[in-house]
């Protein structure tokens, strides 16, 4: 059932995450002992593979949520019907998303008002208003891009640095 399915894939990617970590991780072992900071700049891989259109993953990026979402045709058409000049943090899909890559959106977990973990990621958790994700501390609505459009937060969901290492594997970081 879905939400077993769920549990899984949160399960593989943070699997994935951990492997990512170490391998990057090892180079500088050899040269010396990682200090915590080095820890704290680690990369995250994660697998998109299992990610069907309309969901999305939680990941862990240096130790806090990183969200992996995959965009249906209806979401991306939605964020590229905004005007992007009138948005509080004006951006575009294509400056948020990859060429190549456009339906998937990679962002912190971290709503930008306070910190809290928006819902949206999970199975039957609530998208908010403009059907991406919604932070229920406060209230922010983000949109299928993650950008804020109402609410409290300044900004909108970060973008970490990240590359697609094959179709299939991002690594933030
Ligand atoms: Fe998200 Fe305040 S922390 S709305």
């Amino acid at each position: 059932d879905g939400v077993r399915r769920r549990d899984f894939i949160n399960i593989a990617a943070i699997g994935a995450a951990g492997v990512g970590g170490a391998s990057v991780l090892l180079p500088l072992i050899s040269q010396m002992a990682p200090s915590e900071d080095v820890l704290a700049e680690s990369s995250t891989e994660v697998d998109i593979s299992a990610i069907e259109p309309g969901q999305a993953i939680k990941a862990i990026f240096r130790k806090q949520p990183l969200f992996v979402r995959r965009l249906t045709e209806k979401e991306i058409a939605e964020a590229g019907a905004v005007n992007a000049g009138s948005l509080r943090d004006p951006q575009t899909l294509e400056e948020r998303t990859k060429e190549g890559h456009r339906d998937i959106l990679v962002t912190m977990g971290v709503c930008t008002h306070l910190g809290c973990v928006p819902l949206g990621a999970a199975e039957g958790e609530v998208k908010g208003e403009f059907g991406g994700y919604f932070c229920p501390c406060h209230g922010s609505h983000y949109d299928t891009a993650g950008r804020i459009r109402k609410g409290p937060a300044p900004t909108n969901l970060e973008v970490p640095e990240y590359v697609f290492t094959s179709d299939t594997v991002i690594q933030a970081g």
